[in-house]
């Protein structure tokens, strides 16, 4: 059966421009075909200028051809290397709103940082509009969803959610794009304002690279964000931008294979006694599937599955894995399971469990290794630690 089917189309010349886009930003002096790394922090200054480039932290050649393919790929005007800049695009007194089922570990960033800058927050289940709607108060200036949610997969209607943001003048609607890639999915296209993505995950894809990144269209707020950044002074070093074009490359390839790797695993998995649910969006059972085909053109290698055990069962699960790392990340070539209810979070075990992350629950990044070989692993793990069946 085509995968693919009912989904909507990549978006047209992606493979092209993840390979080229933003190579011409910098006119090269010697036709270099792929990016140099600029490692010089200094530039001489032409009395006359205009200067392009000043100092590393304002402005860097290998930097800038990343921000220019990134823009490409995601269909955007701009593109900025920084992602804990878009919270300061809020002031002290602003409130927000914020999806309820991010990442906890993110959730907890998000919280702790906004309280640290007297900004409200509100946590809000993204997949009701009318929701999202009453937790609206006059100083609300911006809601942050993730799509397809971390760790249980939960999708979010970004075109619905786009309508109610609209409805209040001034506010942003951020879209924590990480899990689908613009290959997936261009919230842009849906009316978000700012897509996010912790490009540490598929975006670069090789676990070797911890970078952030914010697409949007808006000039004012290409404006403050840049500014944000320079000010911070958090920005990528050259090496890490060359490290993320490498990985752009492939990124389509990679995430075709991500899919189709994810999607043997989690049939492998459903059909396995020792576990008891598994969420992934290309069963049959997976909640949302007309909305994924109309909004996605495909989805991720991410997988979450709930042992038939206890919380040691589970930990000795993970543990026993060989091919598939017990690791926190995801999005990378390399296999990682996770139990979320032992990574960092705001949450207490009951608030956790009310939403579904209780003791049992796995989340997978199934990746680029031969997906009989992933399975094998899974397999053994399960009949070596649980309980026969
Ligand atoms: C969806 C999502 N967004 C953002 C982040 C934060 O990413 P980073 O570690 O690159 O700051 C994570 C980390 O797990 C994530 O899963």
């Amino acid at each position: 059966m085509d995968l693919k089917q009912g989904f909507r189309s990549p978006p047209a010349h992606f493979a092209t421009n993840s390979i080229h886009g933003g190579r011409d930003v910098i006119p090269w002096p010697d036709g270099e075909v792929v990016t140099p790394i600029a490692l010089t922090t200094i530039f001489r200054q032409d009395p006359d200028g205009p200067n392009r480039f000043v100092y590393g932290r304002v402005g860097n050649p290998t930097r800038a051809v990343l921000e220019g393919r990134l823009a490409s790929i995601e269909g955007s005007k701009y593109g900025v290397a920084a992602i804990t800049a878009v919270i300061h695009l809020l002031n002290c007194g602003d409130h927000w709103i914020v999806h309820d089922d991010l990442y906890p570990g993110v959730i907890k960033e998000l919280r702790d940082m906004a309280l640290k800058m007297g900004i409200e927050t509100t946590f809000v289940d993204a997949r009701y509009c009318d929701r999202i709607r009453a937790a609206m108060q006059p100083n609300t200036r911006l809601v942050w969803i993730e799509p397809i949610t971390n760790p249980l997969l939960n999708l979010v209607d970004v075109e619905a959610v786009a309508r109610v943001v609209q409805e209040k003048e001034g506010c942003v609607f951020a879209v924590d794009n990480t899990f689908l890639t613009g290959y997936f999915l261009r919230p842009l296209e849906f009316g978000a304002t700012l897509v996010i993505y912790s490009a540490t995950k598929y975006l670069n894809g090789h676990n070797d690279v911890t970078l952030g990144y914010v697409a949007l269209n808006d000039d004012a707020m290409y404006e403050a964000l840049w500014n944000i950044q320079q000010g911070a002074g958090s920005v990528p070093s050259p090496f890490e931008c060359y490290l993320l074009l490498r990985s752009l490359k492939t990124l389509p390839i990679r995430m075709e294979k991500h899919m189709t790797n994810g999607l043997a695993v989690a049939r492998y998995l459903q059909a396995e006694p020792h576990v008891e649910k598994v969420i992934h969006p290309g069963l049959d059972d997976y909640s949302s599937s007309a909305l994924l085909r109309h909004q996605c053109s495909g989805y991720s290698g991410m997988v979450a599955f709930y042992l038939r055990g206890c919380a040691e069962d589970a930990h000795r699960f993970v543990t026993s894995l060989r091919v598939v790392s017990n690791a926190d990340s995801l999005g990378g070539c390399e296999s990682t399971a996770k139990i979320p209810a032992c990574l960092g979070t705001s949450y207490t075990p009951e608030e956790a469990a009310l939403r579904g992350i209780t003791p049992n629950l796995v989340r997978m990044s199934v990746g680029l290794e031969d997906p009989k070989d992933i399975i094998a692993d899974l397999d053994q793990a399960l009949k070596s630690t649980l309980t026969e069946m």
